[in-house]
């Protein structure tokens, strides 16, 4: 297939989070094919490697002033990119981790599409949600997830469910709309840190969780409580996640089915005896799946 016959005019790939061994095949080739290719990732050597793939790579971290409003330098991205496609088609657009984990470029690349006309191709990539998962060991098919952005939280006053856990991006510089990763405001921090207190305990631990940028590098996880959070957050990376663990796991509302799909904890106790219980075990095996909280 040539470039001209590709069924798009641009391709936005995700490259995933710890550089250039995230990439993934389906972004290298995509990328391959695109004769401009727009890059948005930081990530060490990450720049210099798509430049292997393609002869005209544009980096576009120049572009992020610091202390300017976060809107125009994304909306700046995506003119960049639009404008490309409609003179020399297909372009790329190649940014850190997924293309739509929260990533207005993304959305404003979209947008302008539909009304010039353009054809738009996503290719995922490794997002930081997938390497916070694996950083903690976290399996989401337990309690489920909750995720939110950390301004959007607080400005629509998103309820929060305590016993699922929770994904909050965005959290050092929440409520602050400029392009400065190195600042950190208290009060912002302190009104999220008011805002969680309304549904956790302060002495709940929760996780401050910056997965590696580097194979070589590990990532760096912190234990905080709730009620030391913007102390937490004053002190850690740009990228930092907040994760919150659930306060308790929630009751079997429906008893009858819990029982019939042999859900762990439909039936009190038995569940180690072996035959007859409500889940099936190995004689000798101790019960290691999800427990009932104490009441
Ligand atoms: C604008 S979003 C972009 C997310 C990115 N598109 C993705 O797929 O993960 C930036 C937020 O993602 C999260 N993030 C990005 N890189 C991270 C990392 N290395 N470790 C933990 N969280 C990260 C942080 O919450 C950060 O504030």
């Amino acid at each position: 297939m040539t470039r001209t016959e590709l069924p798009y005019d641009i391709a936005i790939v995700g490259l995933g989070i710890a550089g250039v061994p995230q990439i993934t095949h389906e972004a290298e080739e995509t990328m391959r094919r695109c004769r401009h290719v727009f890059v948005a990732d930081t990530g060490n050597g990450v720049a210099e490697y798509l430049r292997t793939l393609s002869p005209h790579v544009v980096d576009l971290a120049s572009e992020k002033e610091t202390g300017a409003h976060r809107i125009p330098i994304y909306r700046r991205f995506a003119s960049h990119v639009v404008s490309a496609a409609l003179a020399e088609p297909p372009v790329c657009f190649a940014t850190y981790g997924h293309p739509t984990m929260f990533c207005y470029p993304t959305t404003l690349i979209q947008r302008s599409a539909v009304v010039l006309d353009l054809k738009v191709a996503l290719v995922p990539g490794v997002s930081s949600l997938d390497t916070l998962l694996c950083d903690l060991g976290v399996d989401p098919g337990s309690d489920g997830l909750q995720m939110y952005e950390a301004t959007d939280l607080l400005v629509r006053r998103r309820p929060l469910q305590n016993d699922v856990a929770c994904v909050i991006t965005q959290a050092p510089m929440v409520a602050d709309a400029l392009n400065r990763p190195a600042a950190r405001d208290v009060d912002n921090l302190a009104l999220l840190q008011a805002y969680l207190l309304k549904f956790y305990p302060a002495d709940h631990e929760v996780v401050l969780a910056t997965s590696s940028p580097h194979p070589l590098l590990e990532p760096l996880v912190q234990q905080v409580r709730l009620g030391s959070l913007a102390a937490g957050l004053v002190q850690s990376a740009q990228l930092t996640t907040l994760f919150i663990p659930p306060v308790a796991r929630r009751a079997i509302a429906d008893a009858q089915l819990a029982q019939r799909m042999r859900v762990a904890g439909a039936e009190p106790v038995q569940a180690a005896a072996g035959a007859g219980s409500a889940v099936p075990t190995r004689p000798g095996r101790p019960n290691i799946g999800p427990q009932q909280p104490a009441n």
